[in-house]
């Protein structure tokens, strides 16, 4: 359903309730997501960022709805992935004379998607667009989380159009945050944040930055996927800083898999030091957990703690993504541990413990392993690792 934000400021977009993964299947979408474009009708007409192409036609809908999309002057194309391009090649044949607004990485990128002879105008940080009463600012924001991201905001309405920034994968039939249930919208922007946006915490923080310095009156923030910030606006843009100086919390994740349940038996001996000891846990068993749910548990906790028992001379299989996303989301304020059950050779331990320090996560105790079926003794040392790294993550 159409909603206007505020005066000639309209949200076309799509919800989408059936999403379930994202990026392909790289990242889960329990909630579903939104694909949100937005439309300005002043003067001049502008679409802001289309939806994904299978939705291309109820966006449509919706502009003819409130104008003719051959009317359009300008489509600003804050960013060129496909959730928010998609549409394009449909919403420029339905508007032929609109000029396409990108910035210099956004019309390169969108060459290279569709090669289509789009009539492009380029814009950096800093240009103005008049459409009359409402002025377009760009501020381009690379690595937020494509080269090619931008904000717009819409000077005389004092609406930020950040696109993925400050987004949430999560439909819901309500349009802005006040409406929608506080901890599902926190649960969804953090895991949006940890999954997608980690790596660049020092470039979100300096955008941020650099976005409060111009002490813009904004009166919402409208992001390209979920809910609009209008009430408190900028709790997210605070949030986010937060997000982005990596103070985990102090509380620890165990990630294992087993084959036996030797290694689930020293996990969860593990959590019982680290609750004696007063440090609150989660335990992924990653052969039935999701990836990118223990990838935002970890996200905040201080500690992580791997167990794996050893196949082929390494680790289960199913370890493999967590220790991959472990190197590529370049988690920052981290420490961590191993244990591992094994029968003969007994590699796993070492092999995790490599891992962590080749991530930068420094160990905070020793690695347990345990021959066959873990004993008595085996299991105290377990939980004796549990305490040591509840020390570490207690520690001032
Ligand atoms: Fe929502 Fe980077 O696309």
């Amino acid at each position: 359903m159409i909603t206007e934000l505020a005066k000639g400021v309209y949200w076309v977009g799509v919800v989408d309730w059936d999403l379930r993964h994202f990026h392909g299947h790289e990242l889960s979408t329990h909630r579903g997501s939104t694909y949100n474009a937005y439309l300005v009708l002043d003067e001049k007409a502008a679409l802001i960022d289309t939806v994904w192409s299978p939705f291309a036609e109820q966006l449509l809908s919706n502009v003819r709805e409130l104008c003719d999309p051959a009317k359009l002057d300008y489509v600003v194309a804050n960013h060129a992935e496909v959730d928010h391009s998609g549409a394009l090649p449909a919403v420029m044949r339905a508007a032929p004379q609109a000029t396409l607004v990108v910035s210099p990485r956004g019309r390169e990128s969108l060459e290279g998607h569709y090669h289509e002879p789009w009539s492009f105008r380029t814009v950096r940080t800093g240009d103005r667009l008049s459409l009359g009463a409402v002025e377009l600012a760009f501020l381009e924001a690379p690595m937020l989380h494509w080269p090619d991201s931008m904000f717009t905001y819409l000077a005389g309405r004092a609406i930020l159009m950040p696109n993925d920034a400050f987004g949430q994968h999560y439909a819901t039939a309500y349009r802005f945050n006040d409406q929608v249930d506080r901890e599902e919208l926190y649960e969804e922007a953090r895991k949006y944040y940890a999954n997608i946006l980690t790596p660049f915490g020092k470039l979100v923080a300096k955008k941020i930055d650099e976005l409060l310095a111009l002490g813009l009156p904004i009166e919402m923030i409208a992001p390209s996927h979920g809910v609009i910030w209008r009430q408190d606006p900028l709790q997210i843009v605070h949030q986010y800083r937060e997000w982005a100086a990596q103070k985990p919390e102090p509380r620890a994740t165990i990630v294992f898999d087993t084959m036996w349940e030797a290694t689930r038996r020293m996990a969860e001996a593990i959590g019982r030091g680290l609750g004696a000891a007063g440090v609150p846990y989660r335990l992924f068993h990653m052969a039935v957990s999701d990836r990118n749910d223990v990838l935002t548990e970890i996200f905040r906790s201080r500690a992580v703690i791997l167990g794996s028992p050893t196949l082929n001379n390494g680790v289960l299989p199913t370890l493999a993504p967590i220790l991959e996303d472990l190197r590529g989301l370049k988690f920052q304020n981290k420490i961590g541990a191993a244990f591992g059950s094994y029968g003969w050779s007994g590699e796993s331990v070492k092999r995790i413990e490599e891992h962590l320090e080749r991530c930068g996560i420094p160990l905070a105790a020793p690695g347990v392993a345990a021959k066959w079926q873990p004993g008595p003794a085996d299991l105290q040392k377990c939980e004796e690792l549990g305490r040591a790294v509840a020390a570490a993550v207690l520690a001032p």
